[in-house]
């Protein structure tokens, strides 16, 4: 069997007498997109929160190659390559378009007016930028120094998903990216995480839109009261039984687990 690259094992989160997360598996595998379903209140977002290190979990542990990690910031999580795109975004609006794919991590002019000035290299930003989101084939902005706030909803979810995209060396994650974009807009921030997967990439998506995951998933996770109640091949499963599952309607059919 491939070893997972991200593994959660028994994971609770409590917020006060609210359990979130209730002994909570997850596992990645090299290369896949992994969807993660479930109703609002399944634990999809707590469940994220504490692989990206946004949330510590009460009990239970995160592997990263195996290896037990524990992030207590995003910092630690996004130090070891794990670049996560909230449900909700998290773009600077003022700034312009490289500064928002910097954020953080800005790049600073050479010599001392970089190291003693923390001078910003923002032409070296833009050229950056600009390759990056090419890359990725988002043609519709031309102009990297353009403002965030300036920009559609579907073109600020590219910015953050060209971030993520950018900058996670391990895993990407991706907590409804397309929630609320329109179909055009949807179609795009879907190729881009084909596009990751393509760069070899494994991403962890969260979606409620049954056809996108159907179309892009490699493996569906269904999460259920806080728990991971099964995982199944979307080649094997109806998108009505996955829902019957995630809402507690249908069993787990022993050919789909
Ligand atoms: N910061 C918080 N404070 C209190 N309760 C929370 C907090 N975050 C999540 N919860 C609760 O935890 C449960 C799981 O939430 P969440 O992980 O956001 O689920 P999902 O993303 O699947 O909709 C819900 O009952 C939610 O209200
Ligand atoms: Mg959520």
């Amino acid at each position: 069997m491939t070893e997972p690259i991200l593994q959660a094992r028994g994971l609770v989160k409590r917020y006060g007498r609210v359990t979130a997360l209730a002994g909570a598996d997850l596992d990645l595998l090299p290369g896949e997109i992994l969807a993660v379903i479930g109703d609002n209140g399944a634990g999809k977002s707590s469940l994220i929160k504490a692989l990206c290190g946004a949330v510590v979990p009460d009990e239970g542990e995160i592997l990263l190659d195996g290896i037990p990690v524990s992030f207590s910031t995003p910092v630690d999580a996004r130090t070891a390559g794990i670049e996560t795109v909230h449900q909700s975004l998290a773009v600077a609006p003022s700034l312009d378009i490289a500064a928002n794919l910097f954020l953080g991590r800005e790049l600073r002019r050479k010599g001392v007016l970089g190291s003693v000035l923390r001078m910003l290299d923002r032409n070296g930003m833009r050229e950056e930028a600009k390759k990056q989101l090419d890359a990725l084939g988002i043609m519709t902005i031309q102009n990297p120094g353009q403002a965030v706030e300036t920009l559609s909803g579907g073109q600020r979810q590219a910015v953050a998903v060209a971030r993520a995209a950018a900058f996670g060396s391990r895993v990407v994650i991706m907590d409804e990216p397309t929630a609320a974009l329109g179909v055009r807009e949807s179609r795009a921030v879907l190729d881009l995480v084909l596009q990751v997967r393509e760069r070899g990439l494994p991403v962890i998506l969260i979606s409620h839109n049954m056809p996108h995951v159907f179309e892009v998933a490699d493996r569906v996770h269904i999460q259920r009261l806080g728990r991971r109640k099964a995982v199944v091949d979307p080649k094997s499963i109806s998108m009505s039984d996955a829902v019957a599952i995630m809402t507690g309607a249908m069993e787990v059919p022993e050919e789909a687990a």
